[in-house]
């Protein structure tokens, strides 16, 4: 628990920056899942300054981010495809071709196959050492909406009416928030070697105690990580007012 998402984002970044400085060291890759939405905002922002400042050199990283909107195309402003550019890649020095982001524009068809082909490419890279994860403040991660399976995994999904009224800043009104987007699924999620998960603010203290104190169900996704073996939650005192 940290005074305040700033301090916490810096100790994610420091961690992030170690692991990848470690790998780089061992002449290795890198891979790490990122998550979007406004809680690592500031976290990017800290990465960027470290690559800027203090030559954090992203060249040895591969990412794949959890979720995106569904449809929607790549250049438009509330894309994830574009929020990742926006705050992250447009400013350091991943190689394009290492970013993987679900396609919010592919056929309705063909998305089992990209899903089935973006596990793959997990898979073939040796899994995610690190997933940086957000959570809504209905206990979703990813866009794993409550009642997720444990053993769902990438797929399309029906976006809670919660979840589009909490996202519906993003747009110029509710209409426009998508009702499906393409997730990792839980079982993806919980193959990382490591997992962090960000909440600040007091709107996220109820799901975080909820998560971490009570009983593990898929009504609550976020609690389903207290069956993988390394999860730290980091947060601000005001999203750990509740907790006992
Ligand atoms: C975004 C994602 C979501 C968000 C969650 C919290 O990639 O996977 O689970 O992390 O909806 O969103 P914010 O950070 O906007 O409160």
């Amino acid at each position: 628990i940290y005074p305040d998402l700033y301090q916490g984002s810096q100790a994610v970044a420091q961690e992030i920056a170690a692991l990848i400085r470690d790998k780089q060291k061992k002449k290795q890759k890198c891979v790490l899942g990122l998550a979007t939405g406004s809680t690592p905002k500031a976290l990017y922002a800290e990465l960027v300054r470290m690559h800027r400042e203090e030559k954090l050199s992203f060249k040895n990283v591969i990412s794949f981010n959890l979720d995106e909107y569904y449809p929607i195309s790549k250049n438009e402003r509330q894309s994830y495809n574009r929020f990742m550019k926006y705050h992250l890649f447009d400013h350091v020095d991943i190689d394009p071709k290492n970013i993987h982001i679900p396609d919010g524009e592919v056929a309705k068809d063909d998305i089992k196959a990209q899903a089935a082909a973006y596990e793959k490419k997990i898979a073939a890279v040796g899994g995610i050492d690190l997933q940086i994860l957000g959570i809504g403040k209905n206990g979703h991660i990813g866009f794993n909406e409550p009642g997720s399976s444990v053993l769902s995994k990438m797929r399309l999904i029906a976006l809670d009416n919660s979840t589009r009224i909490a996202n519906a800043y993003e747009f110029s009104s509710m209409a426009e928030v998508p009702r499906l987007a393409i997730t990792m699924g839980i079982s993806n999620i919980l193959q990382a070697k490591k997992i962090v998960l960000l909440a600040w603010g007091g709107s996220k203290a109820k799901v975080i105690q909820q998560s971490v104190e009570e009983d593990v169900t898929e009504r609550i996704p976020a609690s389903l990580l207290q069956n993988h073996d390394d999860v730290t939650f980091v947060i601000d005192e005001s999203a750990g007012v509740e907790l006992t």
